[in-house]
């Protein structure tokens, strides 16, 4: 697979891509006079070919554009739609909650039903509600600097936890740096942060061993840089040394809940001080939520000085409001049950199988990994151990190549990752019609003699 036939299949995509969708087109241009790059958030400048489509609707699995494609949806939202898009149940909570009260500063009686589903989901016994998972982490952090006294969180290298600035640090030549790309980083992240690698036990120790950790915030996989997976006795190492250490251990199962029921925490029987979570749990409505446990909560509540009623840095105006709680009660208790994952798992089984064929019959270097109802492919031979390894496999041309190539004949991949998720709706059918267009593609990039050669 050469360059240059990567760039040329890129060229026709995008010529296809034009053609096929003057509405979105017009109405990017029509942003454009209004809004930042013609996006109402500039993250969706991140999709391939020149500007993002337009959602007309967005049911089930499928999401239809304004000029009339329909797609199979494997992205649903970046997780943010793990339920499929729109459930009825959650609709029509929404639609119910919306008559009698959106927001009133005034807990509704749904926030017990909440606490109680997430307590019975994920083993912790005491919940807060956020508006995002980037909140939930937020917050989640500052209990543990506040209760510990201590200054610098621990990381492993190229997590995403969400827009959080202690969390923009990666290693470079054994140094913590802001992130490439770090946006006004407000301090210089090596004096809020400690930077390891996944996996690293050793490593670990040593930064744990300076005793000025609160805590360590860490998905149980990483899915952000693509998956990678927690070696054997990984998870057992971090609890045994974050304990040692007096550090607190935060667990982020905003992405994992694709492992199962109660995410990785509950499938692998983890311990953590603290939990966060966010995106589907609202059904697709903001919401997210950490847990802690009744030592956490003790101690957080022990401190003297610590303001949590007011303007103490811990908080949100509209966090935990009506609406965003009925949305949370119809998502956790009727959408994201035990059966749901007795579906989407096999879903995802069927995915990873069709594109490992694919990619076995090309004699591609790559692979593929699941993480429950989650898949991803990427461009390594071997599964990743590191952030740090799987950063450098990373390759944006060919992954917006393929994300064009798949888009362009009736598929979504999430524009971050060469992701994709099952949902309660997603259909054998659109998994198929994924393992056809994703061999269709690397039949172009792979077969035949290369351009230039005849
Ligand atoms: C693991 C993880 N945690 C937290 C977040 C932040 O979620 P949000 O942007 O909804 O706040 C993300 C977002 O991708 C994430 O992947």
């Amino acid at each position: 697979m050469s360059a240059q036939r990567v760039q040329e299949i890129f060229e026709r995509e995008t010529a296809a891509f034009e053609a096929a969708n003057p509405r979105s087109r017009e109405l990017y241009e029509r942003a454009r006079g209004s809004l930042l790059g013609g996006v109402p958030m500039s993250w969706m400048m991140k999709w391939a070919g020149g500007f993002p489509l337009f959602a007309a609707s967005a049911g089930g699995s499928t999401i239809t554009d304004v000029d009339g494609h329909a797609y199979a949806d494997f992205c649903l939202g970046d997780t943010g739609a793990m339920t499929g898009h729109a459930p009825a149940a959650v609709a029509g909570t929404v639609a119910e909650q919306a008559a009698r009260a959106l927001t009133t500063m005034l807990p509704s009686p749904d926030a017990p039903v909440v606490g109680e589903a997430l307590r019975e989901r994920f083993g912790l016994p005491l919940w807060q509600m956020t508006l995002s998972a980037t909140d939930a982490n937020r917050f989640a952090i500052r209990f543990g600097r506040e209760i510990t006294g201590r200054p610098r969180i621990l990381i492993f290298n190229w997590c995403y936890h969400g827009s959080v600035d202690e969390t923009f640090a990666t290693l470079r030549g054994g140094r913590v740096v802001a992130r490439e790309g770090n946006v006004g980083p407000p301090v210089d992240p090596g004096s809020t942060t400690r930077v390891v690698e996944f996996n690293d036990v050793a490593a670990l120790e040593a930064a744990l061993a300076e005793g000025d950790v609160p805590c360590v915030l860490a998905e149980p996989a990483m899915t952000n840089i693509g998956i990678v997976l927690p070696d054997p006795g990984f998870h057992d190492a971090l609890r045994a040394l974050t304990r040692r250490y007096g550090t607190l251990l935060i667990i982020d199962e905003t992405h994992t809940l694709s492992t199962g029921y109660g995410g990785y925490t509950r499938e692998y029987g983890l311990e953590p001080d603290l939990l966060t979570v966010g995106k589907p749990i609202g059904g697709g409505v903001p919401a997210g939520a950490f847990g802690m446990t009744q030592e956490v909560a003790e101690r957080a509540l022990a401190q003297p000085d610590a303001d949590y009623v007011d303007t103490g840095g811990v908080g949100g105006t509209l966090a935990g409001n009506a609406l965003s709680l009925a949305a949370m009660r119809a998502a956790l208790t009727e959408v994201l049950t035990q059966e749901s994952y007795a579906r989407t798992i096999p879903l995802a089984e069927r995915f990873e199988a069709g594109v490992r064929v694919a990619i076995e019959r090309h004699g591609a270097p790559w692979h593929v990994t699941r993480l429950g109802s989650r898949v991803e492919y990427a461009f390594t031979p071997e599964q990743p151990r590191t952030g740090g390894e799987a950063a450098a496999a990373h390759d944006d041309e060919l992954e917006s190549l393929l994300h064009l190539y798949v888009l362009n004949r009736g598929v979504l991949m999430t524009p971050f990752h060469n992701m994709a998720l099952m949902g309660p709706t997603t259909t054998k059918e659109q998994v198929d019609l994924h393992t056809t267009v994703f061999s269709e593609a690397l039949d172009e990039l792979f077969a035949g003699p290369e351009p230039g050669t005849g």
